[in-house]
C-alpha cells in the first residue's frame, strides 16, 4: 500500500444529525448540538463524523429530500452554524463528512419545480419524465423502494410520468444531463471549498438507471409479508453497468482537492463492491461501504469468510471498511445480541479496514420500539408492520439520567421517545464505569491507534473452533503481531494456539470484553480458554 491517507487510519462516527443534541429545545438535533459535544467523540477518540443531510428539506424522508444542497435547514441551524462547526472540529482533529444525495431531489427543489411547469422547460430533461407505457399505465415495471408501488408518479399538467426509487417527494435526478452533472458536481465543490472533508454518497449505486429503461425481472423467490418492492429483481435500477461512470465524475471532483474522502453508499457482496474502487489509473470510491455484517449474520464462520472476501477481491489501491449499524438498519445489539455488542465492535475496530461505529451502539443502545402514534418514518407509515421502519435507530443519544436523556430539556418532547434503559445506559454513567461498554471500546481505540498491526498491518483468519473467530493482524516493518480471539456463542471456548504462534509464553493479552476478569492463556496446555461472548486481543 503507498503511505497511508487519514481515512485509512481513521475511526467514523456516524451522526444522525436529528438525534444527536437539541441546542434549542424544539426536540430535534441540530448542529450547535453536534458542536456542544465534540469534546466527547475527541474523548472517545473519533478522528472524523459522517454527518447525516442537513440541507434545506420538507422532511419527507428526514433530509434525504433536499431543496438545496448549498444551504442548511433552519432546523438545524445556518451556514455559520456549519462553518462553526468545521471550525472546532478541525481544532480537535475531527475531520467531517457529510451526507451528498445525488439519486434524487425533493419535489419542492426549484429544478423540479421548474422542470414539472411544462414539457418545454429547459430543465425538463434534468429528471426523468415519460409517456404513458402501450397500457395506458406506467412506462416500466419498476418499483418504489419505500411502498412497492410503482416508481412512476403522474403528472397531470404535463400528462407524463416521473420517476422516484424512493418517496412520490423524491424525484430522480437525470444524472445522464450534462447540466445536471455539472450543477450537482458544483455541489460537491461548494462544500470542499468551506473544508468538508468527504462525502457519504447516498444510494450510489442506484444512480444510473438502464438508458433503455427495460423492465426489471420477477422476483421468483418473492412472497408476501417480504419487502413489496422486492417483487422484481432490480437488475435495471441499480448497480447497472455504467455505474461506474458516475462513480469518475464524483471522483475526479474530489481529487481537485487534498485529503477528501468519497464513501459509496451499496448494499453489494464484497466482489461486487470491491468493482466500485475502480482502477489504479481511474480510481473510483475510496470506501465503498460495506454493510455485509449488516445485513448477514454475526456468526464466526460467516464473518470469518467475510474477512478471507474481502482480502481476496479488494485490489491492490483499495482498502476495506467495516460497519455494524446505520440509521436505516436494526442496531447490531438488537440484531447479535447485546452479550455480542462487544465483540461486534472488537471486531470492528481490529478487522483490516476503516471502521464506523452508530452514535449510541458504543453505549449498547438497542432498537427502540416506537408506539403507533409515535411513528415518524415514512417507511413505516407507507409499508405498516413488515418491520421495515427506522424510528427504532433513530431514537435520541442518550447523554444523562435527567428527563430526555440530556438530549434535549426536560420539558421538551424531543421528536421520537428515548429508549427506557436511557437512566442506567447513557454517556455520563458509563463513562465512570471502567468495566463498561463505552470504556472498552474506548479503550480498543486507544491500542488501535498506537498499533502499527491494527491501523495498516495486513490480516489473515485462521482455523478455530466452531463459534470463535481468530485473526491476526501483522505488521511486517515493524514485526508486531495482534491477534484477536472472539468467541461468539453463549458457551465457553478452549482455543488451541499450537501452531498459530512460536512460544504461547510470549503471548500478552491486550484487552479483554471481560475488561478487569480476562481470558486465561493455559501455557501449559497451549489453549485459551474463552468465557462465553468473551472477544480478546492479544500482542505476540
Ligand atoms: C439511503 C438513506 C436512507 C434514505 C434513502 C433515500 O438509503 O440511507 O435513509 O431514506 O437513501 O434517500
Ligand atoms: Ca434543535
Amino acid at each position: 500500500m503507498m503511505m497511508p491517507e487519514w481515512w485509512n487510519e481513521a475511526v467514523i462516527y456516524h451522526i444522525y444529525p436529528r438525534s444527536f443534541q437539541d441546542s434549542n429545545r424544539d426536540g430535534i438535533g441540530d448542529l450547535n448540538g453536534i458542536t456542544s459535544r465534540l469534546g466527547y467523540l475527541q474523548w472517545l477518540g473519533i478522528d472524523a463524523v459522517w454527518i447525516s443531510p442537513v440541507y434545506p428539506s420538507p422532511m419527507a424522508d428526514f433530509g434525504y429530500d433536499v431543496t438545496d444542497h448549498c444551504d442548511i435547514d433552519p432546523m438545524f441551524g445556518s451556514l455559520e452554524d456549519m462553518d462553526h462547526l468545521l471550525e472546532e472540529a478541525h481544532k480537535r482533529r475531527i475531520k467531517v463528512i457529510l451526507d451528498f444525495v445525488p439519486n434524487h431531489t425533493s419535489n419542492r427543489h426549484p429544478w423540479f419545480l421548474e422542470s414539472r411547469s411544462g414539457r418545454k422547460n429547459p430543465k425538463r430533461d434534468w429528471y426523468y419524465w415519460k409517456d404513458p407505457g402501450p397500457d395506458g399505465g406506467p412506462p416500466n415495471n419498476w418499483l418504489s423502494r419505500f411502498d412497492g408501488n410503482s416508481a412512476w408518479a403522474w403528472d397531470e399538467n404535463t400528462g407524463q410520468y416521473y420517476l422516484h426509487t424512493f418517496l412520490e417527494e423524491q424525484p430522480d435526478l437525470n444524472w445522464r444531463n450534462p447540466e445536471v452533472r455539472e450543477a450537482m458536481l458544483n455541489v460537491l465543490r461548494f462544500w470542499f471549498d468551506r473544508g468538508v472533508d468527504g462525502f457519504r454518497v447516498d444510494v450510489s449505486y442506484r444512480v444510473m438507471k438502464d438508458p433503455d429503461f427495460r423492465d426489471n425481472p420477477q422476483n421468483p423467490n418473492w412472497t408476501p409479508g417480504m419487502d413489496p418492492s422486492f417483487r422484481v429483481i432490480e437488475k435495471h435500477t441499480k448497480n447497472t453497468p455504467d455505474i461506474h461512470r458516475f462513480n469518475r465524475w464524483i471522483r475526479q471532483t474530489a481529487d481537485e482537492y487534498d485529503n477528501r474522502v468519497l464513501i459509496g453508499e451499496m448494499n453489494l457482496s464484497i466482489e461486487e463492491l470491491s468493482k466500485h474502487y475502480g482502477t489504479a489509473t481511474q480510481p473510483e470510491f475510496h470506501l465503498p461501504f460495506n454493510f455485509r455484517l449488516i445485513f448477514s449474520e454475526w456468526d464466526a464462520a460467516n464473518v470469518k469468510n467475510l474477512v478471507d472476501q474481502f482480502e481476496e477481491h479488494v485490489p491492490n489501491h483499495g482498502w476495506p471498511n467495516w460497519v455494524l449499524s446505520n440509521h436505516d438498519q436494526p442496531r447490531f445489539a438488537t440484531r447479535a445480541g447485546a452479550g455480542q455488542a462487544r465483540n461486534g465492535h472488537l471486531f470492528l475496530l481490529t478487522a483490516r479496514g476503516t471502521p464506523t461505529i452508530y452514535y449510541g451502539d458504543e453505549l449498547g443502545m438497542e432498537s427502540v420500539e416506537i408506539p403507533h402514534n409515535r411513528v415518524r418514518d415514512p417507511w413505516e407509515l407507507l409499508s405498516p408492520g413488515l418491520g421495515l421502519g427506522r424510528d427504532p435507530v433513530r431514537t435520541p443519544m442518550q447523554w444523562s439520567r435527567k428527563p430526555n436523556a440530556g438530549f434535549s430539556d426536560p420539558d421538551v418532547t424531543p421528536w421520537l421517545p428515548l429508549e427506557k434503559e436511557y437512566e442506567k445506559r447513557n454517556t455520563e454513567i458509563l463513562k465512570k464505569d471502567s468495566s463498561s461498554i463505552l470504556r472498552f471500546i474506548k479503550r480498543v481505540i486507544e491500542i488501535r491507534r498506537r498499533s502499527d498491526a491494527l491501523t495498516h498491518g495486513g490480516c489473515s483468519t485462521h482455523e478455530a473452533p466452531d463459534g470463535v473467530l481468530l485473526y491476526t493482524r501483522e505488521h511486517k516493518p515493524s514485526g508486531e503481531r495482534v491477534m484477536a480471539c472472539i468467541n461468539i456463542t453463549g458457551e465457553k471456548k478452549n482455543v488451541p494456539l499450537k501452531g498459530l504462534v512460536d512460544e504461547v509464553s510470549e503471548l500478552t493479552l491486550l484487552l479483554s470484553t471481560e475488561m478487569d476478569d480476562p481470558a486465561a492463556v493455559d501455557t501449559e496446555r497451549e489453549i485459551l480458554v474463552l468465557r462465553a461472548n468473551e472477544g480478546i486481543l492479544l500482542t505476540f
